[in-house]
């Protein structure tokens, strides 16, 4: 069976307390940092539009993405988390003061929990699944002003610490798999900022 229908059914499968199912390893190969390019501010208002239609009360069900865009990060996602993505992106991302004060009181597995939940109703988000959207507008309010409060000028903290984990922990990471997974996150994250 192809990798990504593989990735898809079980993630498909787990509940949104329930697991994906892949074990982390440890270690995985370092690549080499390329520069990233920046969404220019266009592109980015194409997004907002995009996330908006998507999240209004009758359409969520519309695919953001081309499968191909699509496929390779969840191809990308499964070899990442098996090789320890989430432990290596909360190294990162709880360095930064303002985000460790966040996480106080909180355990490793509830962290690795939140990242591996959200990422993949971001995932199934952006590919039009009803219950990954619904799963994402559930996050965007438990993330807002309301609720926790995450200040959207923090996500670039978020993306900073999730494309180092994934450059260390995707053997197979390159500019093609980089550039979908900058698609999707900006959607995603464009969907939290949308409801602050
Ligand atoms: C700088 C950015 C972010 C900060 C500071 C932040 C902070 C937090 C905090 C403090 C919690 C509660 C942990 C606990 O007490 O159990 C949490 C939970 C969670 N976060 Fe975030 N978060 C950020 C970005 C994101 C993003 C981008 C996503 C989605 C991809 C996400 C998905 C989740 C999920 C799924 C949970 C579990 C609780 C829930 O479902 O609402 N977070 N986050």
């Amino acid at each position: 069976m192809d990798i990504a229908i593989a990735a898809r059914r079980e993630s498909a499968g787990s509940s949104m307390q329930g697991g994906f199912g892949l074990s982390q390893g440890s270690g995985g190969r370092c690549k080499d940092l390329r520069p990233l390019r920046r969404h220019s501010q266009s592109l980015l208002k194409q997004l907002a539009v995009g996330v908006q239609a998507v999240m209004g009360e009758q359409n969520c069900s519309a695919s953001l993405v081309s499968s191909g865009t699509i496929d390779l990060c969840w191809l990308s996602y499964s070899r990442a988390v098996a090789n320890g993505l989430l432990g290596h992106f909360y190294d990162t991302f709880l360095v930064h003061p303002q985000i460790r004060d966040r996480f106080a009181g909180t355990t490793a597995a509830t962290q690795h929990e939140a990242l591996r939940h959200g990422l993949s109703s971001m995932l199934k988000f952006v590919e039009g699944d009803r219950m990954g959207c619904e799963c994402l507008k559930r996050i965007r309010k438990s993330h807002s002003r309301a609720g926790l409060g995450v200040d959207p000028a923090l996500y670039p903290l978020w993306s900073d610490s999730l494309f180092r984990a994934l450059r260390r922990c995707d053997p197979l990471y390159d500019p093609q798999t980089e550039k979908a997974w900058r698609t999707v996150t900006e959607l995603g994250l464009e969907c939290l900022r949308s409801g602050y």
